[in-house]
């Protein structure tokens, strides 16, 4: 039994290596245990009474999902405003129900018609647990709720932990970072509409964070838009964290009879950091991604942003064509710039008819022409933004979020559409379907280049629900145009990395996650997007940057870009006959080992802040095939040059052969694990793929 009532409201939890145990109590719903299994009967509930009248129990009792109401003074998981003013919630345990893998706890607060079902969902075998919570109103009257979080997640023991996030920006997302949580309230947020790209939205933790070693704590929201992690460590030196949607401008109220259902969050313990990516990789592949396209190796793709800017043209984009299918590109996309005004970020976006300038006969011929080289053809979109320099907004100033008595702020001389108006929605849906069903388009890339801001709607009664109802929107538009056109891919990309989340990769297939495509800064950014989120949606782009101000081979770069979705960003036209048949040679190297890069086990086995040397491993799943990548930084001291590459996640007895354009060997597991290969890298920003083939 994976789920066991073992006495009256004491609920024991079992993945495959790890036990979570709740019980019904008094004060709430406590949280007993999470860690190694013990006998289950053992656990019991002590009640914990302190009589000092300055430290409440309800601020250091480990529970759930404790509501704001009575004496707590600390971060709690749920806010409700009834219709007669009373802000204080009491909920009570009233039953369960258990399924074969999930657990569902009522608790109600009987005098306010509030009933709150705590969900838990098991996925055994992925050591994973599902959390979210419904909320009902079974009153006569509305309940406002004015904090509704996923989860409180409970740390064991009383130690401090290390926090690890990220500290990104634009064009430098996903840094990661370690705090060590002392004391106080750690928190991580985003208030701009989406993720953003400063932050996961996520709780790691460990008490020595290391990449396989020691136990790390894990808790994934799966929401794109406003998100709060707060982490604290109390008085008694116990960690825990609330988890969830924002409660920053948060506000939802549910009719009666009416229900809110929380973003779900997915928690996990994992030997070191290595383990929790590898984790996550498979449950992501098995149980976040739309099905369609979930087990399919994704294209080797091509995207014109960097080569042409706003300057697209039918000639132009065919030019690049020919030499994108002649490289080995599978799909070739169509940046932003082809359609109405859209000379620059000046104005255009709403107008979504062709440019005639550009495409005198419309997109067909380019189409067409991408199709006969043997390429899908793919196109950009940013369907939730309108310029004011625009005929949309000059019909609908009113479909965009502001208010009257304000001036809107640009940002990027673009205002965000209110995605949460019906007749908003269906012309974005209408557009977007317009396209697909006219041209022969199998992959969007929906772009959103803009935080919110002057949040005012004159449609809503409730206008704090925005924020959660625009997320919704898109949720929505981008579920039903899978359902009219299955065969299209969708990437979502928002600045770069700022919709980068499990909630975004629950609806799209990929994300773009950073516009930065310096290839020595991509190493780190890959490094924190690898953290969490599946290899294989991460769209890595070979381009031109700093190709002049920082010299970085092709090699090198395409060493880069293949450790995800291999794409290819450079201006074809203008790169040497010996870089077209660089370009060659690693796409075909990539078709050869793509499964193992997008599918298999990620090894980070080196890093650049540690070990002066990039060395990450993928391991397919039988172990028969593995790729290793690695990257030297860009300074040349004499020390770094020495290095002695340790594989990882081989199987000890078998025997590979080990290939790379400068070596090739025939050693078995144990030896290249336990002892590994002593190089020596002579220049700054060298690379090198070594291919792992079992005999
Ligand atoms: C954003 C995206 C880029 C590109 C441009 C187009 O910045 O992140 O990849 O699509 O918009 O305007």
């Amino acid at each position: 039994m994976k789920i066991t009532e073992t006495k009256n409201g004491i609920f024991v939890l079992e993945t495959k290596n790890y036990q979570y145990v709740i019980g019904a109590g008094e004060l709430g719903i406590y949280h007993l245990h999470w860690g190694t299994p013990c006998p289950r009967e053992d656990f019991e509930i002590n009640e914990l009474e302190e009589q000092n009248s300055n430290h409440s129990s309800l601020d250091f009792t480990p529970t759930e999902y404790a509501p704001y109401g009575g004496t707590i003074y600390r971060e709690y998981a749920l806010k409700c405003l009834f219709e007669d003013g009373c802000r204080d919630t009491v909920l009570k345990y009233k039953n369960s129900k258990i399924t074969e893998n999930t657990l569902e706890l009522i608790l109600n607060d009987d005098k306010y018609g509030l009933s709150v079902s705590l969900i838990y969902r098991l996925f055994e075998e992925n050591d994973i647990i599902e959390r979210y919570a419904v909320i009902r109103n079974q009153s006569k009257s509305k309940i406002i709720l004015e904090k509704a979080a996923s989860a409180e997640i409970n740390l064991p023991g009383q130690r401090t932990y290390t926090v690890i996030n990220s500290n990104g920006s634009w064009g430098g997302e996903f840094r990661k970072t370690e705090q060590k949580l002392e004391t106080g309230t750690l928190s991580f947020e985003s208030r701009k509409g989406t993720t953003g790209h400063n932050h996961l939205p996520a709780l790691i933790a460990a008490e020595k964070p290391d990449e396989e070693y020691g136990e790390v704590y894990f808790a994934v929201l799966e929401w794109d838009g406003n998100y709060k992690i707060s982490a604290e460590r109390d008085f008694t030196g116990r960690t825990s964290a609330v988890i969830g949607l924002n409660d920053f401008d948060f506000s939802q109220t549910i009719e009666c009879g009416k229900e809110f259902r929380t973003p779900s969050v997915f928690c996990g313990i994992a030997q070191g950091l290595g383990n929790m990516s590898r984790m996550m990789n498979r449950f992501a592949v098995s149980h976040i991604l739309p099905k369609r396209f979930a087990n399919e190796t994704l294209p080797v793709l091509y995207n014109s942003w960097e080569a042409t800017e706003f300057n697209v043209s039918e000639k132009g984009q065919l030019e690049l064509a020919k030499t994108a299918a002649e490289i080995g590109c599978e799909l070739f996309v169509m940046d932003d710039g082809w359609f109405s005004t859209r000379l620059s970020d000046n104005a255009g976006l709403g107008d979504w008819e062709v440019n005639r300038d550009k495409f005198p006969n419309g997109l067909k011929p380019l189409i067409d022409g991408v199709n006969a080289l043997g390429m899908d053809f793919g196109i950009w979109v940013e369907p939730e933004m309108v310029n004011p320099r625009s005929e949309l907004y000059e019909k609908h100033p009113d479909w965009t979020y502001n208010y009257e008595t304000r001036t809107p702020s640009l940002l990027r001389h673009q205002l965000v559409l209110n995605m949460t108006k019906p007749e908003v929605k269906e012309y974005v849906f209408g557009f977007l379907d317009k396209l697909l069903s006219e041209n022969n388009i199998k992959y969007i890339k929906w772009d959103m280049n803009r935080p919110f801001s002057e949040t005012g709607t004159d449609n809503l009664e409730n206008g704090k629900e925005l924020w959660y109802r625009h997320s919704q929107a898109i949720y929505s538009i981008v579920d039903q145009l899978k359902e009219k056109h299955p065969d299209v891919q969708f990437e979502a990309c928002a600045s770069g990395g700022a919709r980068t989340d499990l909630g975004s990769l629950s609806h799209f297939d990929m994300v773009w996650p950073s516009d930065n495509t310096d290839p020595v800064d991509r190493l780190d950014i890959q490094q924190g997007y690898s953290l969490l989120y599946p290899i294989k949606c991460m769209r890595a782009w070979v381009t031109d940057t700093n190709k002049t101000a920082r010299p970085v081979s092709m090699a090198f770069r395409f060493a880069v870009s293949m450790q995800g979705s291999l794409s290819v960003g450079s201006d074809l036209t203008k790169l040497s006959k010996e870089e077209i048949e660089d370009c060659k040679k690693y796409i075909a190297l990539y078709k050869k080992i793509r499964r193992t890069v997008q599918f298999g086990d990620l090894y980070r086995i080196m890093n650049y802040a540690e070990d002066k040397i990039y060395f990450n491993g993928y391991v397919n799943e039988d172990r028969s095939q593995a790729v290793y990548f690695a990257c030297t930084g860009a300074n040349s001291f004499f020390g770094n040059r020495f290095v002695n590459l340790k594989f990882k996640g081989l199987d000890e007895n078998a025997v590979y052969t080990v290939k790379s354009e400068f070596r090739n060997y025939r050693k078995s597991g144990a030896y290249l694990m336990n002892k590994g290969i002593d190089i020596i890298y002579y220049k700054p920003l060298e690379s090198e793929i070594f291919l792992l083939e079992k005999e």
